[in-house]
């Protein structure tokens, strides 16, 4: 594999930690400001950008490149208000689709029609999550105002597995 393709990837891994290490800030904040349902959809979120990590791994060692285990920026995010922690996580997801063009970059002007495969998947997976991160903010900006409407909507997010 290209060197430089595989070092992005590998700077990726590191990203895609550093991502569930910010969602389990986020989640961190609604659990000390009483809403378990946003807290569980922002844990589940961490987890999820933690399999993400792992199939960047996993695609690495595939391909018989080291993944060297940089250290993890802290993560300490504070937030004024709900609507400031939802834009947080939609800014995020935003920049982690342009670190992933600059990976499918890298790969097609390298020639590296695996990666560009590969790259699919998560190319596919940051249209759902910008979408969600979107709709979590025009459900706030909807019915954050209201606290009987935000305790709904709290039950509701709790139903995400
Ligand atoms: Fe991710």
């Amino acid at each position: 594999m290209n060197a430089k393709v595989a070092d992005l990837l590998a700077a990726q891994v590191n990203k895609e930690f550093y991502s569930a290490y910010l969602y389990l800030g986020i989640s961190k904040y609604f659990s000390q400001n009483d809403l378990p349902g946003f807290a569980s959809w922002y844990r589940a979120q961490a987890a999820e950008e933690q399999e993400h990590a792992l199939k960047i791994y996993d695609y690495l060692l595939d391909n018989d490149q080291d993944v060297p285990l940089t250290a993890i920026e802290e993560a300490s995010p504070k937030f004024k208000t709900i609507l400031d922690a939802v834009k947080e996580a939609d800014k995020h997801e935003h920049y982690i689709t342009e670190e992933i063009n600059k990976i499918y970059d890298a790969a097609v002007s390298e020639k590296d029609y695996r990666t560009q495969l590969f790259l699919n998947w998560f190319i596919t997976e940051q249209v759902e999550e910008e979408r969600n991160s979107r709709d979590m903010i025009t459900k706030v900006q909807m019915l954050g105002d209201k606290p009987k409407n935000l305790y709904l909507l709290d039950k509701d997010l709790s139903a995400r597995k």
